[in-house]
């Protein structure tokens, strides 16, 4: 049977019943944008990430776009991000008006410290370190170094609903923390959505006023702003999963440690660095494999109906779109990694027999 890359689905399958019954009020009420079901959503997820606020908006990018904005970052200014991000953090702050500029990240696939304090400049106004895979980047010494130089730090959370460091969850460190709502994320709505998290209740209005056209109010427009606005029929179905949220990210756990334990034996494979306290979300295990060896491993394993994912085939410089934020060869860990990478199956649904199934084929690939 074939082995998915990721399984909503299954997810769908647990709070169908209760969803679509909050779903029909919905359209019995006609209240189809706003209304108490998002504010009741907003304040559940404001306490799971250890924050007094949420704003929800139109998906994770403009989460990142909208929490830049609300700094008043734009032109003239310039923010540092991971090169190995998926390109919409990138596209966030460019659309501000604002330079990005690109850091290569560490052994661990995360921003490496070092390197964003070579790249200060009088007009760096924040960073946005990218926890991606669901393992937080060493955020306690990000934050303090930042704050020694009045620098915001804007927590790229997409991928890691679920993780937390040292006790505190991901979002609650930086000044603002963005996250995405996309279907396959370990906190996926039914389509586009996503958040920003904030304990600072002048940036939580900033940006309930910045998704909403300038004004809380209908036709209040107190500055020129944008609609990005997370819609009740998608808050239903977080607020329906987020009880599940501890019990999920504890599964993808138990997947990595399979996964960790099946694959151990197998020289070729270079296996996921573990998080500084054990608290990765796992939204996806990732392992490295030479680059020559990556492309027939991966044919190999869809032959066998085992589905890969690439997280991400280039660094954000080696796009056409950012070519002019780096040259090859610019940021060497990031480019290796782009090469090696390959992303098995995670989702809750999975078994140890799966895991075991596609460890045995990725072993007699190396064989
Ligand atoms: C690291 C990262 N940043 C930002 C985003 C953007 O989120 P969205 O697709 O909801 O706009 C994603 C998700 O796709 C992501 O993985």
């Amino acid at each position: 049977m074939a082995i998915l890359f990721s399984a909503p689905q299954a997810e769908f399958a647990i709070i169908r019943e209760a969803w679509m019954e909050q779903v029909g009020k919905i359209g019995e009420k006609g209240v189809f944008v706003g209304g108490p079901e998002v504010a009741e959503f907003e304040k559940a997820f404001a306490a799971y990430s250890g924050t007094e606020y949420a704003v929800g908006v139109g998906n994770g990018t403009d989460a990142l776009f909208l929490a830049l904005k609300a700094l008043g970052i734009g032109p003239g200014d310039e923010v540092i991000t991971a090169a190995n991000t998926f390109i919409a953090t990138v596209n966030a702050i460019y659309n501000t008006g604002a330079t990005p500029v690109l850091a290569d990240c560490g052994p661990d696939y995360v921003l490496d410290l070092e390197g964003v304090q070579a790249l200060v400049t009088p007009r760096t106004k924040a960073v946005i370190p990218v926890h991606l895979y669901g393992l937080m980047a060493d955020m306690p010494a990000l934050t303090a170094w930042a704050a020694e130089r009045g620098i915001a730090v804007v927590e790229d959370s997409a991928q890691a609903a679920g993780a937390g460091l040292n006790g505190k969850p991901a979002g609650s460190y930086g000044v603002m923390g963005c996250f995405s709502f996309y279907p396959d994320k370990n906190l996926g709505a039914l389509g586009d959505g996503g958040a920003v998290v904030t304990s600072s209740p002048e940036l939580a209005e900033k940006l309930r006023k910045l998704r909403n056209h300038g004004g809380e109010v209908r036709y209040s427009h107190e500055f020129p702003a944008y609609n990005s606005r997370l819609d009740p029929i998608q808050a239903c179905a977080l607020k329906l999963k987020l009880p599940h949220m501890e019990e999920w990210s504890g599964r993808r756990r138990q997947v990595a440690e399979w996964y960790d334990r099946h694959l151990a034996g197998i020289d070729a494979v270079k296996r996921p660095v573990l998080a500084l306290d054990g608290s990765h979300a796992y939204h996806l295990y990732v392992i490295r494999v030479d680059r020559e060896a990556r492309e027939p491993l991966k044919k190999h394993l869809q032959k066998k109906g085992i589905l890969t994912a690439i997280h991400y085939p280039e660094p954000v410089h080696l796009t056409p779109a950012y070519a002019h934020l780096g040259r090859p060869g610019q940021f060497p860990v990031a480019e290796q990694y782009a090469g090696e990478i390959l992303s098995l199956p995670m989702h809750i649904a999975m078994t140890e027999a799966m895991v075991a199934q596609i460890a045995g084929e990725i072993g007699k690939f190396f064989e």
